[in-house]
């Protein structure tokens, strides 16, 4: 029995429909196209809130019935969603406290989507009584096959209220964790400037601050803001489990959203979903080390790394260790996948982002196939036909605003389900993550452009280079069984994630940690013994300087020629030296304040590398890989290797073919072969 063949199930195609937007008679001819083009599942009623209470208690289910009803008919499975992203004109002119407040202090009208406070307990009331009237109505229906609550928490920067039913609730939050003034006052260091407070109610959300806000007080908020969110999907997710049993329940997740923590924010959830739009993506979100000339590149693909981040970043919000197990094949047997999902899959243009071009000729093929090699189960485009009214009207979907089919739906078409068999990706190198270190890396950067995704991602973007696949995991996540883990930017390490890392190194992992790490303790102030505070013992030295690098103000770096690091590099925006006590220096600063200190250092398992430098980067993880027994496939710009279920995925991102590996890969490509060199996870052979 061959590895694929262990794993029956294939990748799911399904879509988002807005029965809500057209006319009764199109659901049933929708569904009839829908399941002719190949799809499973429909997502439904994000934002019909309106539609489903269009008076205080008045209910009108009937449209929604015969939406359902149609779906079913022809075989499609539904996913049903609590419309809280939404709340209507009614609500929110009978109670305006809901309203969420800016960072300028300002409140957020109604009038778009997302205009609600989480922390508002009136709004908890709401969010309640609609998910009960809507899982009551159709929490057995047979063609439900689970639920979305709500939709992208934190889109268009509403993860956080600064006024309001927050601010309200921030003291009391502080208050539990803290106890006493006293220890708050200790823990945000605010004797500092005589930031002191001596009542509860005198703290207030931090903005509009005359200068830098505290970063102490940031984290906090940033915690609570999460909290916020976490409690206000738990209350849905009880009430779905009570009345649709046997139903999975999710969350669409967004790109690279900082907003909240959300390890925390998926966990009760059976798996988790995201929002994948390549081309917005690249070009909101590049970071410095993708140029205008690669966005030019990759205008009409995105950037594979971008997209293959968040993916693996998503399969393991829920997984402990990023794999899936053979359990998540299928909830009953009958292929409902667990797997984490792309809930809304880019299928034409966006509309949100300064430039929108057309996505090149293959793009949505390769799109969805790389989705299913990250891990994907489904893949759901967004969204079935252009809208005719409103904000969106200039995004594209599987249909034109005529109902003719787009250039993605031909695409969709042409995809043959079957070369895509769902199991496990196996990896055998960990990046580690933790929206904890993001916020307060990002609120002291010290060096403009560079924050902490950006460090993340060219960490990232060095492994793929070298045909490496990758779990993204949780900064406490369990360790074992990686042979190579990486820690780009995690500058927050308690004493409890100093010993967890320590046992894993003296269990043989090999640790790749990036500048920063370990400077910050848990309530962001920095070591007394400064970095790498409960680290310093494995990594065998101490931060000795940190220089932040302007553009016209480069550090050469020359490898020591020891540990397979030899050559010079270039770094830019970041450079940190350390002292020495027990490792070794791999390479040097040369000219500059630096001059001579230790810029790579190693010890045993351990290896820091304290400058940024793409070409330094990838030249340290390539020796470690070597080192640790981890093949690599160094692939050309533009080309991917990604591996799932005993199966490689070429992909060719550039707009021109490519010749690799004595193959010619045309523009915009893929190709699914066997993983003939594929390293299976222990035990799986034996599927
Ligand atoms: C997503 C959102 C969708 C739609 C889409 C457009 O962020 O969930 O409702 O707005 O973007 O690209």
């Amino acid at each position: 029995m061959t590895q694929a063949d262990a794993h029956p199930f294939h990748l799911l195609l399904g879509t988002c429909d807005y029965p809500e937007h057209v006319p009764q008679d199109r659901p049933p001819v929708y569904a009839r196209m829908q399941r002719d083009l190949g799809l499973s599942f429909v997502r439904l009623a994000e934002f019909a809130w309106s539609r489903l209470e269009p008076l205080p208690g008045t209910f009108e289910w009937g449209w929604l019935d015969d939406a359902v009803e149609a779906y079913h008919a022809e075989g499609l499975r539904v996913v049903l969603c609590t419309p809280t992203p939404t709340p209507p004109a009614w609500l929110i002119r009978a109670h305006p406290e809901i309203l969420a407040f800016d960072a300028q202090g300002r409140v957020r009208e109604f009038g778009s989507r997302r205009h609600y406070d989480f922390a508002s307990p009136l709004y908890r009331e709401h969010s309640r009584r609609i998910t009960r009237a809507i899982a009551e109505r159709y929490g057995q229906h047979p063609a439900v096959a689970g639920w979305q609550t709500d939709n992208e928490f934190g889109c268009h920067a509403t993860s956080r209220s600064y006024g309001g039913a927050s601010a309200a609730r921030f003291p009391e939050w502080l208050r539990a964790k803290y106890g006493t003034l006293d220890a708050l006052n200790a823990a945000w260091g605010n004797v500092f400037w005589s930031m002191e407070y001596t009542d509860w109610a005198q703290v207030r959300p931090p903005i509009l601050t005359v200068t830098e806000v505290n970063p102490s007080h940031v984290l906090d908020y940033n915690r609570f803001a999460s909290d916020m969110i976490r409690e206000f999907q738990a209350e849905q997710v009880e009430l779905l489990r009570e009345l649709s049993p046997g139903r999975f329940v999710t969350h669409n997740f967004m790109i690279f959203e900082s907003g909240f923590d959300h390890y925390d924010v998926a966990r009760g959830l059976d798996f988790v979903t995201w929002d994948n739009y390549p081309t917005g993506m690249l070009e909101l979100f590049a970071p410095p080390g993708i140029g205008e000339d690669l966005k030019t590149r990759y205008a009409r693909t995105g950037h594979p790394d971008l997209v293959g981040f968040n993916h693996d970043l998503y399969r393991g919000l829920l997984s402990g260790n990023g794999r899936l197990g053979r359990d998540a094949l299928g909830r009953d047997g009958a292929g409902t996948p667990n797997g984490p999902w792309v809930m809304e899959q880019q299928c034409g243009q966006v509309n949100w982002a300064p430039y929108n071009p057309m996505p090149a000729d293959g793009a949505v093929a390769l799109w969805t196939a790389q989705a299913w090699a990250h891990g994907a189960d489904v893949v759901s485009y967004f969204r079935w036909r252009a809208a005719t009214m409103a904000q969106e009207v200039m995004h594209s979907g599987l249909l034109r605003h005529d109902e003719t089919p787009d250039r993605g739906f031909e695409e969709v078409a042409a995809l043959d389900q079957t070369a895509f068999p769902v199991g496990p990706v196996p990896a055998r190198v960990a990046l580690l993550h933790d929206y904890e270190s993001l916020w307060i890396y990002d609120q002291q950067p010290h060096a403009q452009g560079l924050n902490y995704w950006t460090q993340t991602v060219t960490y990232y973007m060095a492994l793929r280079r070298l045909g490496i696949d990758v779990d993204v995991i949780h900064a406490d996540a369990d360790l074992s069984g990686y042979a190579v883990v990486v820690a780009p930017a995690i500058t927050l390490v308690s004493a409890g994630r100093a010993a967890r890392w320590t046992d894993a190194v003296n269990a043989g992992t090999r640790l790749v940690c990036g500048p920063r790490t370990a400077f910050r303790t848990p309530g962001g102030e920095t070591w007394p013994d400064g970095q790498f505070g409960p680290l310093s013992e494995l990594v065998g030295a101490r931060l000795l300087q940190y220089d932040s690098l302007r553009p016209t103000l480069p550090q050469t770096v020359s490898g020591a020629g020891e540990g397979d690091l030899g050559g010079t590099f270039e770094a830019s925006t970041w450079a940190e030296s350390y002292r020495l006590n027990g490792a070794q220096a791999l390479a040097h600063y040369r000219g500059g304040p630096l001059d001579g200190q230790a810029a790579v250092i190693r010890r045993g398992n351990v290896t820091v590398i304290g400058a940024h430098s793409d070409t330094l980067i990838g030249a340290v993880l390539e020796g470690v890989l070597g080192a640790a027994g981890v093949p690599v496939l160094p692939v050309p710009e533009g080309v991917r290797v990604s591996r799932r279920a005993g199966k490689l995925l070429v992909q060719n991102w550039n707009p021109e073919a490519v010749d690799w590996n004595g193959t010619t890969l045309p523009p915009v490509s893929f190709v699914v072969r066997p993983d003939d060199a594929g390293q299976p996870l222990e035990g799986e052979q034996d599927a």
